[in-house]
């Protein structure tokens, strides 16, 4: 057999066990895994000393395009995801205009084609006045379906009433993707702001009972009207019990974590001030000591970068006009191998949470493996290797990250989107082939 491609003698990372092997790639394709001899390829990669994991597929970011591309656009975002070892993005609804008409969505996608440098597929955002017609926007091409805000944040989405939620979970079978922050809480809490406010009030006045008060409820109406949610960026030790028995329950509910919930926490707001601000915020030690139990016992499903870039300026207004949100859709990879090499997550468990799970729970079709069949999309990390992230390395249009300055240990060799050497020796190839996701979801 002759492949177009054989990487030899790599470590190969599944969610359930490491071994050393061949690699080989035919067209966009993994045509054999293991049993592959080096005089197959017509080309070699010689991947000793480097770990194989699939393209890590992020299912939680925003660009920004269109209305807001002097923050980030669908080009340089897609950038970053590809350089951070990130070949499949799905992006969120708040843009302006938002994603929540067929139009929107057409727009999106003409507007990726031939410019996105990896594969991509937008949701599609819940409105009090679309409901009922989500259940045909759910399958419309090149979305992973629908997205909630219950809690506003970024722009003018939202969908906070027990009735209007129930209508929307009415209207459709797919996983709901959910924001999960309780509105009327949020606004009432507007008024303890301070005499002189500080970045720092942002996880009083967005308390943890607004996360669990909006979790308890969004999980009653999934239970009420059996549709799967699956609740995004989950920042409070108050929550994970009720996400532990609708998981018991057999509710098919699912949930998300953050690597910045994971890395930072409140004491950072002194050092980064608003650049820290996100929704739901990043919170105390013990939130986030209770985040990181909660991923010892297997609590969530997937990692997701809620990508949220803002500009510099923009963050430099004074708290609380600042903007909620931080870029992270390049560091997520990043910092995860930063949390294997610190000995507090597996790489199995790391290719579980970024590759498997996610192209499992949206039916993707063939990504997220690395097994004949599918897609070749493959990062090669060199795990003894560490660097400083510096702002210089930043590729968002952003221009900063919250982890300048900070050591990432695992660098990101090679980077392979359906075959297509995205990234070689550390250095950006090729150009933007990236194309809509498919789905097997029936
Ligand atoms: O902090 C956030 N920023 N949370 C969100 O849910 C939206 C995001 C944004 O789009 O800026």
């Amino acid at each position: 057999m002759q492949y177009d491609l054989v990487i030899t003698d790599v470590e190969i990372v599944s969610p359930t066990g490491t071994a050393v092997g061949n690699i080989a790639i035919n067209g966009q394709t993994i045509a054999a895994v293991g049993d592959v001899s080096e005089s197959e390829g017509r080309r070699l990669l010689k991947g000793s000393g480097l770990t194989a994991i699939p393209g890590v597929i992020d299912t939680q970011v925003h660009f920004r395009e269109p209305g807001m591309t002097h923050k980030e656009d669908l080009e340089s975002g897609t950038r970053a995801a590809v350089v951070g070892g990130t070949t499949t993005i799905f992006e969120m609804p708040n843009t302006n205009p938002t994603t929540t008409t067929e139009a929107a969505l057409k727009d999106k996608l003409r507007r990726a084609e031939g410019r996105a440098w990896c594969d991509y597929s937008f949701f599609f955002g819940a409105t009090t006045e679309n409901a009922e017609l989500l259940a045909s926007a759910e399958k419309l091409p090149g979305s992973p379906g629908i997205k909630i805000f219950m809690g506003s944040s970024t722009g003018s989405l939202l969908v906070s009433d027990d009735e209007d939620v129930r209508r929307v979970l009415k209207h459709g079978k797919r996983p709901v993707a959910v924001h999960s922050e309780h509105e009327p809480r949020l606004r009432e809490r507007k008024a303890l702001i301070s005499a002189n406010p500080h970045p720092r009030e942002h996880p009083f006045l967005r308390d943890a009972e607004s996360a669990r008060l909006c979790t308890e409820r969004l999980l009653r109406l999934s239970a009420e009207t059996q549709r799967p949610v699956h609740i995004l960026h989950i920042s409070t030790a108050d929550e994970l019990p009720l996400i532990r028995e609708a998981k018991d329950k057999g509710l098919n509910n699912t949930a998300e974590v953050t690597p910045q919930h994971l890395w930072f926490n409140a004491d950072d707001y002194e050092r980064l001030g608003s650049l820290l601000q996100m929704n739901p915020p990043i919170r105390s030690k013990d939130h986030q000591e209770a985040l990181w139990k909660a991923l010892d016992a297997d609590l969530f499903d997937v990692f997701g970068s809620d990508h949220a870039p803002h500009t510099l300026d923009e963050k430099a207004k004074p708290y609380p006009e600042s903007p909620s949100g931080m870029p992270g859709v390049q560091t997520m990879l990043a910092a995860l191998l930063t949390f294997v090499h610190q000995g507090r997550l597996s790489m199995e468990k790391l290719v579980r949470m970024a590759c498997a799970n996610p192209a499992k729970l949206y039916g993707i079709k063939n990504k997220g493996s690395i097994a004949p069949g599918f897609d070749a999309d493959l990062v090669l990390i060199d795990r003894k290797a560490s660097y400083q992230f510096t702002r210089n390395l930043v590729e968002s249009k952003c221009g900063w990250s919250p982890y300048e300055g900070e050591t990432f240990y695992g660098s990101i060799e090679h980077v392979f989107l359906r075959g297509n050497w995205m990234l070689r020796d550390g250095g950006l190839q090729h150009h933007a082939v990236g194309q809509p996701v498919t789905f097997d979801w029936k």
